[in-house]
């Protein structure tokens, strides 16, 4: 911090009293303890003169007494490593005895009963801001990130989300350092200092908005622009801000805003509201994009792409995070929060949103089997050990570390239950409602449902806990088929297993959507009482019977279509049917789930044995299958062709097997499922490549990402099944490849197969594409994926890489996370090695940017489910950064976690 021992304390008074202090034992706050301010402010007109190492911030608030607040109550706001330059009140010097100020907060003890206006100067020093929180510089450029809280490292302020005000900036800098000077809201007046080099612009945001909704950015930037016209008819420019020379990159940014806009406007009746939308471009971000109101401010890796430095993933990704962060206007911003608490409700919400989106702009099902693989990568993980909490935890320490898989994934997937509830038009008349009774507040959970409940007439009491309780319910299916009566019955029981403070559970309210399958491919009408028209059957209890009426053949069940519900399922079914479904089910997830399931079994079989059980049978009968299904699929959706080609992660089939994991025996059934998969479809594969070869330019529509993905996995089970053919293919596919998706796909084959080859190969494409960092990002975590005992010691020789640094995040996320997050038999050494190398990373940024230390510690989440040699070790480890002093509230709350 700012303040040492060894610093002259800020302005003002000592403090006198602690209570207004922030102490570094992180409190508990609960849910139940809401209570609203005791003040408000309803404008805040702040001037921003910005400076590497001293900017100056001057806030004048106008406070009033809250009404719903303590009549008489100090007026007590928060800050975080503040230096007070002066405070004012009314226009007159606070004396001293009339207030105490820390770095951490600052207190009026006796404010007049009536508004009045408080002016405080600050100043902070942006360079040597590394938590990347509040105001900091990036690469020369001045930005700032609020949320959560943020705005409290610029200006003492109520920093909560329900105290909103109308926010006036005026910004100040050195013309030659910082020419372009963004806000929130509309740009007002602006213009040189004369004689001093320096120049002014004045934005003014007529939206009443929390702190964290707060920002600026100056700097020297190039900007790509566009006129939009809202479907009112209000022009709106909308702009895309990156270093200059980048312009070209940012055009699909742009584009994708532009669709994102015009989306809204057609799907959810939701308009733009401001003259301007600015987006800018920044390299150093804890996250990914922030949706700062008319400023989004946003992680570079997902603004810039091209051909040659972007893959199909990149694009993709661009898309649903500038969608994301355009969707937060109106779910976020226009209406926000009343707590952190809430944060599934704009989270979870806005993710549903960009996921439709995206599955408007792309192959629906193909989005929704990428959806469900994430939830199932993170959120389930999540869910399944010590850092699991409810969409709407109701306790925090540090709420920087609940920006989760489980509020954001498993909060979206509550918003499509609700919606296969309540149908397509209940749906959308609740959201209106919640647009309409909600805009300008800071909303709850309760406010969302509510709004669903009044236009569907339906207690939605039940569904509700979906929010508050915890864990992955687990559904166990029985089927039974009697001939004579030709009835058909399955029994459902659901069963959601103890988590973390939660011990007793209740059953959920599931949206089960479902049909019957004939073996040999015909649709079978579902004559049952309890399926609604659509397919649907609520299961609102923990066990539920269906009974299906005139059905002449055995059927095969096809559940949680489309993956109605998020839950783990428990199916009675053998390999034939489960392949039946792969080849004849209507529904496409489906479709892809059977063959995952038949992947699964014989991985965790094949994992879990010391012998090795005799799965090749069952495999042999899964390729044989998938290559049935491939003659059409390669042609019809090369994209869910891929798809189906892609087995269970190594981290899945670890989940599956839930306890004393191996990490190497996984691996090994990994690879040698791929193997032989590789070997019986040999000829298809090849087919497969020939057929795709890339013609002509590159595009990044889905039709084409799609051929280069089957092209893609062709190429890496050619390799499993032969490295000698894949080293020489991929090589091949490198010297060629005219863009970045095939270039990285065959570099990560290439990564596989140790020799020189690779070793070439690398180093080649260090040098291709030396200065450029995101691209760099891609070859430092490709590296640290490759499993082999060398990946450690390469990992270490990389720190030191000209390129890396451990000041940016993308950097040691694409290095220290791909490792701990994508190389499990590396990270999991049994020799505890890898476990040594996350926690002394985790210690050495746990100073500089805590936020980025816990969330790198979070890959320890599931050191109970290995064995008990690693178990032991990723204990010490544990233990260790827990018994180090000074930690930080975010790293203190995650490890605390692990350990309990
Ligand atoms: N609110 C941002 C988003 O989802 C995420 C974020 C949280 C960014 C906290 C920065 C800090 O879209
Ligand atoms: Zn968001």
């Amino acid at each position: 911090g700012r303040y040492g021992p060894e610093e002259p304390p800020p302005l003002g008074s000592a403090p006198k009293d602690s209570h207004t202090m922030r102490t570094d034992t992180p409190t508990v706050i609960g849910l139940d303890d809401y209570r609203p301010s005791d003040h408000l402010a309803d404008t805040i007109h702040l001037d921003i003169l910005l400076h590497p190492t001293a900017t100056r911030i001057v806030a004048e608030t106008a406070f009033r007494p809250n009404p719903a607040g303590r009549p008489g109550a100090p007026l007590v706001l928060d800050g975080d490593e503040l230096r007070l330059c002066g405070i004012e009140l009314d226009g007159q010097p606070l004396p001293a005895e009339a207030f105490e100020a820390s770095p951490q907060g600052l207190t009026v003890l006796a404010p007049p009963q009536r508004p009045f206006r408080l002016r405080v100067v600050t100043e902070v020093d942006p360079t040597a801001n590394t938590k990347l929180m509040g105001l900091y510089r990036s690469g020369g450029i001045y930005c700032t990130q609020c949320e959560a809280d943020g705005f409290r490292r610029i200006t003492y302020a109520l920093d909560r989300p329900d105290v909103l005000s109308v926010y006036t900036t005026r910004i100040e800098a050195d013309e030659s350092e910082a020419p372009t000077l963004l806000g929130n809201g509309n740009p007002g007046e602006a213009g040189a200092i004369p004689g001093t080099g320096r120049h002014f612009a004045i934005w003014h945001d007529p939206f009443p908005k929390p702190g964290y909704l707060f920002a600026v950015v100056g700097g020297r930037l190039g900007k790509v622009s566009k006129p939009f016209t809202t479907m009112s008819g209000r022009p709106v420019e909308i702009a895309v801000h990156v270093e200059p020379g980048k312009e070209p990159r940012a055009e699909y940014a742009l584009d994708a805003l532009e669709r994102s806009m015009r989306w809204d406007e057609e799907v959810f009746a939701r308009e733009y509201d401001l003259d301007v939308f600015n987006v800018v471009a920044v390299s150093d971000f804890n996250m990914g994009a922030m949706e700062n109101k008319g400023l989004n401010i946003f992680n570079d890796k997902y603004v810039l792409a091209s051909p040659e430095t972007a893959t199909d993933s990149d694009y993709a990704n661009i898309e649903a995070v500038i969608a994301h962060e355009y969707f937060h206007n109106w779910t976020g911003n226009r209406i926000t929060c009343r707590d952190w608490f809430q944060l599934c409700l704009k989270e979870g919400l806005t993710v549903f949103r960009d996921q439709e989106f995206s599955s408007d702009q792309r192959s629906r099902a193909v989005h929704r089997i990428g959806e469900v693989r994430t939830l199932r990568a993170r959120q389930f993980t999540e869910d399944a050990g010590p850092l699991a909490h409810p969409v709407r935890p109701n306790q925090f320490r540090e709420i920087n570390n609940f920006y989760t898989a489980t509020v954001y994934e498993k909060g979206a997937e509550i918003v499509r239950m609700l919606k296969t509830l309540l149908g397509e038009a209940d749906f959308a008349a609740g959201m209106t409602r919640f647009f309409e009774t909600c805009d300008g507040t800071a909303a709850t959970v309760e406010d969302f449902l509510d709004a669903f409940a009044a236009v569907s007439g339906r207690d939605l009491s039940d569904f509700a806990r979906w929010y508050v309780q915890s864990g992955t319910p687990v559904v166990t299916v029985r089927t039974e088929y009697d001939p004579a009566q030709a009835r058909y019955r399955i029994d459902l029981t659901q069963e959601t297993p103890p988590t973390p403070g939660q011990a007793e559970k209740g059953p959920l309210v599931l949206p089960v959507a479902l049909g019957l399958v004939s073996p040999t491919g015909a649709a079978i009408a579902a004559d049952c009482a309890d399926l609604r028209p659509d397919g649907v059957h609520v299961m609102a209890g923990s066990r539920a019977s269906l009974i299906f009426e005139n059905v002449r053949e055995r059927p095969v069940p096809s559940l949680f279509r489309g993956f109605s519900a998020p839950v783990k399922l428990r199916l009675d079914l053998g390999d034939d049917d489960l392949l039946a479904l792969l080849e004849h089910d209507s529904d496409p997830f489906n479709r892809w789930q059977a063959a995952q399931m038949v992947a699964m079994r014989l991985l965790v079989g094949q994992a879990t044995s010391e012998s090795g059980t005799p799965v090749e049978a069952s495999l042999l009968r899964l390729a044989l299958a998938l290559g049935r299904v491939l003659v059409v699929e390669s042609e019809r959706d090369p994209a869910f062709a891929a798809l189906l080609l892609s087995l269970p992660s190594e981290t899945e089939i670890a989940q599956e097997i839930g306890s004393d994991v191996d990490p190497d025996a996984v691996h090994r059934a990994w690879l040698a499922a791929r193997g032989t998969i590789g070997t019986v479809l040999a000829a298809d594969l090849a087919a497969i490549r020939a057929a795709t070869e890339p013609d002509g330019a590159y595009s990044p529509d889905a039709a084409s990402a799609g051929r280069r993905a089957l092209r893609n996995v062709a190429l890496d089970l050619l390799a499993s099944a032969d490295p000698a053919f894949g080293e020489r293919e991929a090589d091949r596919q490198l010297a060629a490849a005219g863009n970045m998706t095939d270039r990285l796909a065959a570099l990560a084959v290439l990564s596989r197969i140790p020799g020189d080859t690779r070793e070439r190969a690398l180093a080649r494409f260090a040098e291709d594409f030396a200065g450029e960092p995101l691209v760099l990002d891609k070859w430092f975590g490709i590296q640290a994926a490759i499993p082999e005992p060398g990946t450690l010691d390469r990992i270490h020789g990389l720190t030191s890489h000209p390129a890396f640094s451990f000041t940016n995040p993308n950097r040691v996320r694409a290095l220290v996370g791909s490792l701990a997050l994508a190389n499990p038999t590396q990270f999991h050494r049994a020799d505890g090695a890898g476990y040594a190398f996350l926690a002394d990373i985790v210690l050495m940024l746990n100073g500089s940017n805590p936020q980025v230390a816990a969330r790198l510690l979070t890959a320890f989440s599931t050191w109970r489910t290995v064995e008990p040699g690693r178990r032991a070790n990723a204990e010490s480890q544990l233990k260790r950064i827990a018994r180090e002093q000074n930690l930080s509230p975010d790293v203190s709350d995650i490890v605390a976690r692990s350990l309990s």
